[in-house]
């Protein structure tokens, strides 16, 4: 009898996606949300053809030496920052995301934090619960307006698109995006969306959305240069990755109400946040949570399991991020 291939998940996953890799592999299990260190990670790989990651662990030229039988990292999310892609390939070792099942849960998302953030509902509720109101008023947490408004996005690819269709169709918005590539004119034309310059989409967005991969090119891409070319009544909304966004420089122009108000679900320590943003009242964090609804995180658990099963048994991945 030929033994089965030993993988390792890194985190806890829902019950029925372990039984789906059991049917495959014999199966090591963090079984909780704790991140291991770099030592105890590449411990546990020992001997382990795959791994599911979070997007916690970093891949890297060191991690990979130190695993010399691991063939596939899966890791349960669309963004992979944390692989060295380049290390990966050349060690031979086969690296898995998972896209398109987020994709409208994080666009949905994206519209949450954008109308909270606009609208100033985490601050008005703490107002509220705090027992601070005692009379209606007229500009009591006048906020900015969505409806009509124009939607800068910054990173054009799935998720993008996906926040563009509901801003121009359901809000009524112009969207306009600066990406790598530009939309074919038929897209743009469903998404109402016009194709701009970094510098116009600073300077003409009432709401910027950022959507765009991290990476190093991307590492601070929103800093205070870039905040201070940007209307004092705009928002900021970042879903991507926390180092996309200069966090000290965002509490500066928040402060100074340079710009109006922002929205994070991503940060760049995270979980730790940066102290400052919490003493800032026009600001609304969520702890990365765009995509967390329960069948979304189901679906995204499943399908990064299923890479495992897919390439280990038949060398094929089904999303593999590799060149
Ligand atoms: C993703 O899928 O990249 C989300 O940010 C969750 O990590």
């Amino acid at each position: 009898m030929t033994s089965r291939p030993s993988i390792l998940v890194a985190r806890a996953v829902f019950p029925e996606v372990i039984a789906s890799l059991r049917e495959h592999f014999e199966v090591e299990t963090n079984g909780s949300d704790d991140t291991w260190t770099p030592a105890q990670f590449a411990e546990r790989l020992q001997g382990k053809a795959g791994v599911l990651t979070s997007g916690a662990e970093r891949i890297d030229t060191a991690l990979l030496a130190a695993c010399p039988s691991l063939r596939i990292v899966s890791n349960l999310a669309v963004g992979y920052n944390n692989f060295d892609v380049p290390a990966m390939t050349a060690a031979g070792v086969m690296g898995t995301n998972a896209p398109d099942v987020l994709t409208e849960t994080t666009a949905d998302f994206g519209m949450a934090l954008l109308l909270a953030t606009a609208r100033r509902l985490t601050e008005s509720e703490h107002f509220l619960r705090a027992g601070r109101w005692n009379k209606w008023g007229l500009d009591l947490f006048a906020g900015a307006e969505v409806n009509g408004s124009t939607l800068g996005i910054l990173g054009m690819g799935r998720i993008g698109q996906a926040i563009a269709k509901r801003a121009a169709h359901g809000f009524d918005m112009p969207v306009i995006y600066h990406n790598r590539s530009r939309l074919d004119a038929a897209t743009e034309a469903k998404l109402n969306a016009r194709y701009v310059s970094k510098t116009e989409l600073l300077q003409q967005a009432d709401h910027l959305m950022l959507v765009l991969p991290y990476s190093a090119e991307s590492h601070h891409a929103i800093g205070a240069d870039e905040m201070a070319q940007m209307k004092p009544t705009a928002t900021l909304i970042n879903l991507a990755r926390g180092g996309i966004v200069e966090e000290n420089a965002l509490v500066a122009a928040l402060r100074e109400r340079r710009i109006a108000a922002a929205g994070l679900d991503v940060f760049e320590g995270e979980p730790k946040i940066n102290p400052d943003l919490l003493t800032v009242p026009n600001v609304v964090l969520t702890p990365h949570i765009a995509s967390a609804t329960l069948k979304t995180r189901r679906a995204m658990a499943q399908l990064a399991a299923d890479n495992l099963i897919a390439y280990l048994t038949t060398g094929q991945a089904l999303t593999p991020v590799n060149p």
